[in-house]
């Protein structure tokens, strides 16, 4: 018996093998229930009481360096550490890992933010979830202001007087900028917005921004007009045109609504524009005094404009993507199809 321990463990020491397969005979010859070991265990019941110590111990080592052997094979297996090339077929071809693209909404948003930095605009961040005073009281809302309605805002905690809710517009970064610092301000504040708004084919709850505001001394009506104009070319080409509307927005006096003259028809009218030749892309004005005041701005001494744009409303109007919902679905066949936009 003391051979026959000694011949196996010879073997389990030598015993090498790269395929799950191989591993698993050995272990049921080893190991298994009519395996060597069991043999061995069973004849051990006949042995001498003398010779049942020394006997009883070797079995023991057989036993468990087959198991460690087992174990160590089968995790070299596992990590692929194998140094058998046969597992490798090395004439396969090769499995290409996918190059991600950027997201469209990225892309036009990249593109309005560098249009506007090549005007001297700084780009500027700040946080989605905002207080009252940034997104409405600083901007001149009234306590009143049916903006504030739980039907348009997301609330988040309104135990304090300055509640908390997630920002309905990028106007809040503004805010932040002008409380900071005295002018000359020249900002681009790109970001995600929220608002309480059913999810349909036009509109979302959540859907970018791109706002900006300049301040200076002598800010007029007329530079507004010719940074838009100089926008809107430099976005969808030299021959667009712009116009301007009368609006209302509380921070900024007189308001505007901006038009740009339909880039599918060229103003001819189709179902895009609504056979009026002219699409709204944005909102503008010259900021009101009460929110230059409310950041401590000397509005005597100085004036500025402001304007937001929606991004989706952008991208929709250069790709003509007619269901908004797509942008936010993350379908790989949707944004693969803006592959080559970067
Ligand atoms: N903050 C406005 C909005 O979200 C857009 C705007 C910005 C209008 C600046 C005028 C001036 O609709």
């Amino acid at each position: 018996m003391n051979s026959k321990i000694e011949q196996l463990l010879a073997e389990v020491e030598q015993f090498t093998a790269d395929t799950e397969q191989k591993i698993e005979e050995f272990r049921i010859k080893m190991l298994g229930k009519k395996g060597v070991l069991t043999r061995l265990f069973d004849d051990f019941k006949t042995v001498s009481a003398e010779r049942k110590k020394e006997l009883g111990q070797k079995l023991n080592v057989l036993k468990n360096k087959a198991q460690d052997k087992i174990k160590t094979l089968k995790d070299q297996l596992g990590n692929g550490s194998s140094d058998s090339s046969l597992s490798v077929d090395k004439t396969m071809p090769g499995v290409r890992s996918e190059v991600g693209t950027r997201h469209p909404l990225s892309v036009v948003k990249n593109e309005i933010v560098e249009i506007f930095n090549r005007l001297g605009y700084v780009t500027a961040e700040g946080p989605e979830m905002e207080d009252d005073w940034h997104v409405f009281s600083a901007l001149n809302f009234a306590p009143d202001h049916p903006a504030r309605d739980m039907q348009d805002t997301f609330f988040i905690n309104t135990d304090s007087d300055n509640p908390i809710l997630l920002r309905t517009h990028t106007s809040s970064v503004q805010v932040r900028i002008m409380e900071k610092q005295q002018p000359p301000i020249r900002v681009v504040c790109p970001g995600r917005v929220f608002r309480n708004e059913d999810i349909s084919a036009r509109a979302h709850c959540i859907f970018h921004q791109v706002e900006g505001l300049y301040i200076d001394e002598n800010v007029s009506f007329a530079d507004m007009k010719q940074t838009l104009l100089y926008f809107t070319r430099e976005m969808f080409g030299e021959n667009v045109e712009i116009r301007l509307r009368p609006s209302y927005f509380p921070f900024t006096e007189p308001s505007a609504e901006m038009d740009v003259s339909c880039t599918i028809c060229g103003g001819k009218g189709c179902n895009i524009c609504k056979y009026t030749g002219w699409l709204e892309i944005m909102g503008c004005g010259m900021v009101h005094p009460n929110v230059l005041e409310a950041c401590n701005i000397d509005s005597k001494k100085y004036s500025g404009f402001a304007f937001g744009m929606g991004v989706e409303r952008i991208a929709q109007l250069k790709w003509q993507v007619s269901d908004i919902r797509l942008y936010f679905e993350n379908d790989v066949r949707f944004l693969n199809m803006f592959r080559t936009v970067v």
